[in-house]
């Protein structure tokens, strides 16, 4: 019966196989159902213990135990080659597409070990979805853009996509600048507008968190404040966790902050907190220019 629910949903993270799964595990799979079902609310979407990334013999990512909190943005920063976007890969298991990437440790999505052999990482990265630092547009139309991640889930309803492709680029703040051009290449776009066409691709299958790899560090200051106020936005729906360069907009945009440096978590909690620890601290040496 569990199951039958289960398999209804567009959001199964297990890979479906009855004789694996447990009572326990269809309750976990339950509560990850999509965003608009959010009847379950939890404090923390990622629980993560002793993570340790390598690159060959090379340790990345230094024993890190953190609990992210839900419906928050948490921003991490940190100097470069300090270990941020392993570990914000490491969330959706982009890591294992990388040769020689080894991970050991737990990290738990809404109380589900997403490492756990019986996990799909196509399912995962459906619920968790990531925006890169640089705008990575597919070569097709805009609208075949929105319209990918349900493609891919084998949709065919065509008024179902245009509807689902609507509202996504409503979401990303992007439709009045593109439906009157929606079957125009995407490449044709701004690099800001080709940022927030990413983020609309990456909502139209109705993610529960989204990784953000430096998403303005391309960006002019004005598609940096667009894409600013639309995280703004989606935290009440989508959970958000953004890796920046840019302190200002750490201390803008989020509730709480993650402070890596070579590849350790120095120092984690409210935003507010972490900028006003003192320059004796590693983090308020680092936030005051002092090193980094
Ligand atoms: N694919 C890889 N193969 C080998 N080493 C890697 C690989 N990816 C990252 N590293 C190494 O792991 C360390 C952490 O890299 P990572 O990209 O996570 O840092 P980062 O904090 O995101 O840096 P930046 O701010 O410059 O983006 C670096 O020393 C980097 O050289
Ligand atoms: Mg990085």
């Amino acid at each position: 019966m569990i199951v039958k629910i289960v398999n209804k949903g567009h959001y199964t993270l297990w890979r479906l196989r009855r004789s694996h799964m447990n009572a326990l595990r269809c309750v976990h799979a339950l509560t990850i159902l999509g965003n608009k079902n959010r009847y379950y609310m939890e404090k923390h979407i990622f629980e993560i213990k002793n993570l340790n990334i390598y690159y060959h013999d090379f340790q990345a990512v230094k024993n890190v135990s953190v609990a992210i909190p839900s419906y928050v943005i948490t921003a991490i920063i940190g100097p470069s080659g300090c270990g941020k976007s392993s570990f914000l890969r490491s969330m959706n298991r982009m890591n294992d597409l990388i040769p020689n990437a080894k991970l050991t440790g737990e990290i738990l999505f809404h109380g589900v070990n997403i490492y756990d052999p019986l996990i799909s990482e196509v399912n995962l990265r459906r619920r968790v979805g990531m925006v890169f630092q640089k705008p990575n547009p597919f070569p097709f139309s805009i609208f075949a853009n929105v319209a990918y991640g349900l493609k891919i889930q084998n949709i065919k309803d065509k008024a179902m996509i245009a509807e689902r492709v609507e509202e996504s680029l409503k979401r990303a703040f992007l439709w009045d600048e593109v439906k009157d051009r929606l079957k125009k290449p995407a490449l044709e776009l701004s690099g800001g507008q080709q940022q927030r066409l990413c983020i609309a691709r990456a909502l139209a299958v109705y993610p529960d968190t989204l990784l953000l790899d430096e998403p303005c560090s391309s960006l002019d200051p004005l598609a940096t404040a667009k894409i600013e106020e639309l995280l703004q936005k989606l935290k009440k729906e989508v959970n958000i966790i953004i890796v920046t360069h840019n302190l200002q907009q750490a201390k803008r945009i989020s509730e709480y902050v993650g402070f890596f440096n070579s590849g350790e978590l120095v120092d984690f909690g409210p935003t507010k907190e972490i900028f006003e620890r003192s320059a004796q601290s590693m983090v308020g040496r680092y936030i005051q220019g002092i090193f980094g």
